[in-house]
């Protein structure tokens, strides 16, 4: 894990390097300064020797600076090599992210990786600063101050040694009880921010099934689960504060009584004595931020694991390593495939599946809900890969292509599709960044887009909100296509990409596509018959296996699954499932 995070420090390695150097400058000179005021006061006053005290104190004012120096750089380097961190770990989880293949995806959910994007790498950042800061800064301060005090007296010194003992106990202590609540407070993020997604990415969702007080109560749980953990954390660590401040002020006390007793008797300066004062501060308060590292040190190993996770997980699909950029023509070749979404998984969602598809083809897939259409023809584009068998396109197995290449020349418009805030343009232009407005229009008119989109006031520079939230189903569907279409693809799939729009454009959007793009491989998933029945073969999908791959005509004489869906569909407007393909 240290060496997943330390290769992400890059351009920062340097300011990591002199932030604790300074912060060691700093203490050297901040222990010179009670040595120098001993000085002062037993030499200059006592001997009454105003130059020498004018001296002395020129030295501290320069050895104060030093230390002010050496402190503000210590912070600006700190601060700027753990943000730096903080950066480079959120770009380096959000590149990795972007490899991530659909199995990937699967694995982590949405909440779990905003947390690490956000949370995770907050509290690392902030470990990392306390980390440069105070691990050289503290013990090298204890240990000064801890030299100076046994050079001035060593008696003093060691009530200072068996306070930093009890106090390193105490504290010590109440870290361990205190870390298990914020590593517990900080495992119920992901509750809480699973919820805060869901509910704002699903708002409208909630809103029309008035689960509105059932997901208040799920938010006010997962925020009161991690304000318990936090407030049980507190509690301990609140009491580091007063039995710091006893055992400074249980030192001073003591110190004063032997010092004073010491110093009466001769063998000790009234100016060491406030010195010996002074290392007391130094040294608890060292212990003290020591204790505080160590707090949020255990706190961070928590997220540092997590975000590790993420910049360790490789993809599951890896791109060959000489690929194949150009993919030859749209045939498609299914060779006894199986294919499962977990290895573990008993039964696979695809069984032997054998296709023979001829370039230019157009194909209709049907099959009952959780049939395995969607993962049929995900295969394709490669978006998984086969757990057994070959997907081949264009005469070549899909794992020797270059997964760019091959996903711009097997266009797919997703069952669940999105669209993104931005202009109708910027949109479309995910297709083919390069395409021209009348490119972006022509696609359009195929799609039947256009026709809308002509009714906006703006026209094709209309603002689509994040999600595509103010456009209708139908119209999404529509501009989906289109963006597919931009890339001029030579396999073009469409998973029930027109299970919104009205039957009359469903067929006007079918028959631009075959008059307009004749070269290119079509397949087209649908629920309703009529959406397919045109097509050159159909394959009718059961429970993952293929029943029938044939012409509209020949099913409806041979295939029983599909002649009773045909019934129902053209008898009473029943759907797939209704026609008892289940
Ligand atoms: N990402 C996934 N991880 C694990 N299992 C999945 C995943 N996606 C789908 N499945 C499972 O695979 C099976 C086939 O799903 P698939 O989405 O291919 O069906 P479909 O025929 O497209 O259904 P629909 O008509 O509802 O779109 C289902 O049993 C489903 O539970
Ligand atoms: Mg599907």
């Amino acid at each position: 894990m240290l060496k997943t995070l330390s290769a992400e420090l890059k351009e920062f390695k340097r300011d990591s390097i002199l932030t604790p150097l300074f912060m060691l400058g700093e203490v050297f000179m901040e222990t010179l300064i009670p040595f120098l005021m001993a000085m002062i006061i037993d030499t200059g006053i006592k001997q009454n020797n105003l130059p020498y005290i004018f001296k002395t104190g020129a030295i501290m004012m320069i050895v104060a600076l030093l230390s002010l120096m050496f402190g503000c750089l210590g912070a600006k380097y700190g601060a700027r090599a753990s943000m730096g961190f903080g950066r480079n770990l959120r770009k380096g989880m959000f590149r990795n992210i972007q490899n991530f293949s659909f199995a990937n995806i699967d694995k982590y959910n949405t909440a779990g990786l905003v947390t690490r994007l956000t949370t995770d790498v907050t509290n690392v950042q902030n470990a990392y600063q306390m980390i440069l800061r105070m691990c050289m800064r503290a013990p090298a301060s204890m240990i000064c101050s801890m030299i100076a005090c046994f050079l001035i007296s060593p008696r003093l010194a060691s009530i200072y040694l068996i306070a930093v003992i009890v106090l390193g106990f105490a504290l010590g202590i109440m870290t361990v009880l205190a870390m298990k609540y914020f590593q517990a407070a900080f495992k119920k993020y992901d509750a809480l921010n699973e919820s805060v997604e869901e509910n704002v990415s699903a708002i409208r969702v909630v809103k029309a099934y008035v689960r509105g007080d059932y997901e208040k109560n799920r938010f006010h749980k997962a925020s009161s689960n991690i304000y318990e953990m936090l407030v049980k954390a507190e509690n301990i660590i609140v009491w580091n504060s007063p039995f710091m401040q006893f055992t400074v002020y249980s030192c001073i006390v003591l110190v004063s009584w032997f010092g004073a007793k010491m110093v009466v008797g001769g063998s000790l300066e009234t100016g060491q004595l406030t010195s010996m004062l002074t290392y007391c501060m130094n040294i608890l308060m060292s212990l003290m931020m020591l204790s505080f590292v160590f707090v949020m040190i255990s706190m961070s190993v928590a997220s540092a694991n997590r975000i590790a996770e993420v910049l360790n997980e490789k993809s599951t699909l890896d791109n060959p390593s000489n690929p194949i950029h150009e993919v030859k023509d749209g045939s498609i070749k299914f060779d006894n495939v199986e294919f499962k979404y977990n290895l573990k998984a008993e039964e696979p969602v695809l069984n032997n599946i054998n296709l023979d598809i001829k370039s230019g083809e157009t194909i209709g897939i049907i099959g009952g809900t959780g049939s395995s259409k969607s993962s049929l023809v995900n295969l394709i584009s490669r978006l998984y890969d086969v757990t057994s068998g070959t997907v081949s396109v264009g005469g070549r197995d899909v794992r020797e292509y270059d997964l760019d290449s091959l996903r711009n020349q097997v266009s797919v418009v997703l069952q669940k599709n999105v669209l993104f805030s931005g202009s109708i343009l910027d949109n479309l232009r995910w297709g083919n960044p390069n395409a021209t407005d009348e490119e972006c229009i022509e696609a359009c008119k195929l799609a039947c887009a256009d026709e809308f989109i002509e009714r906006f006031p703006r026209k094709y520079n209309t603002h689509i909100e994040q999600g595509g939230n103010n456009v209708s189903g139908g119209q999404k569907q529509r501009l989906c296509i289109a963006r597919a279409l931009l890339k001029k693809p030579k396999v073009l799939i469409l998973d029930d990409s027109t299970s919104a729009v009205d039957t009359a454009t469903d067929a006007k959007i079918r028959k631009a596509l075959s008059e307009s793009i004749p070269g290119t491989t079509k397949l087209i998933i649908a629920q309703r018959i009529s959406s397919v029945e045109n097509a050159d073969r159909i394959i009718v999908l059961n429970d993952g296996k293929i029943d029938a791959f044939d012409t509209h005509e020949n099913l409806i004489k041979n295939n029983e699954i599909y002649r009773d869906v045909y019934e129902s569909q053209t008898k009473g407007n029943g759907d797939f499932d209704e026609g008892g393909a289940n």
